[in-house]
């Protein structure tokens, strides 16, 4: 069985929308996958009580625990190396990443970004397009390489930007086709890998 290991923060509602896919698509009979785990650096983060209603493992990491990224990422690892993955996917995960940590998992790492890369990498990315005059704003699926919010893109979509939009209404907007396009990105992914 290829293990998927889900990595969040907070409310994981993405991470929900691919635990739907997995079961409504029937992941495990057609790429012979599963969401086996989901860590959370955050003990309070609401996607691990929707996990673990789902029968999923559940961890959490506390970056707060360590003093350096590096040991941070050292024992996220090992917690993630528990479950044997195929495939690591950052739903929501808001820690930078050390280059060991990205070349661990090299070309098994996902991430999903709120905005149509290379455009507004980093935080605040729907303030940003609003306040840049963008008429269009998106999300975007992409490979983790060391660089922050770079990487090989597998998917993408975009929204309108509408005249009255506040950070919180174009967020909403891009949110739905993030539930999208992160469980057929992951699709795709395994069928290219099976
Ligand atoms: C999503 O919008 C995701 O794209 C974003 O955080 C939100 C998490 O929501 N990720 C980043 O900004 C990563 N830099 P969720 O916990 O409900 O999936």
């Amino acid at each position: 069985m290829k293990n998927i290991v889900i990595l969040i923060s907070g409310s994981g509602s993405n991470m929900a929308a691919i635990i739907r896919a997995a079961q409504k698509e029937r992941w495990a009979e057609r790429f012979g996958a599963r969401v086996a785990a989901v860590i959370s650096n955050k003990a309070d983060a609401q996607g691990l009580a929707i996990a673990r209603e789902h029968g999923i493992a559940t961890a959490v990491v506390s970056h707060k625990d360590f003093s350096t990224r590096e040991d941070f990422d050292a024992a996220l690892a090992s917690a993630i190396d528990v479950h044997a993955p195929t495939l690591v996917v950052l739903a929501g995960f808001m820690r930078i990443l050390t280059p060991g940590f990205v070349t661990r998992y090299e070309r098994r790492l996902l991430n999903i970004h709120p905005s149509l890369l290379p455009a507004f990498p980093g935080l605040h990315t729907h303030r940003r397009a609003i306040e840049a005059g963008c008429r269009v704003a998106g999300v975007t699926v992409h490979e983790v390489t060391v660089e922050l919010d770079h990487g090989p893109i597998l998917a993408q979509a975009a929204v309108p930007v509408l005249a009255d939009d506040t950070e919180e209404t174009l967020a909403a907007r891009v949110l739905a086709q993030e539930h999208r396009v992160y469980p057929q990105a992951i699709a795709g992914w395994l069928l290219e890998t099976n």
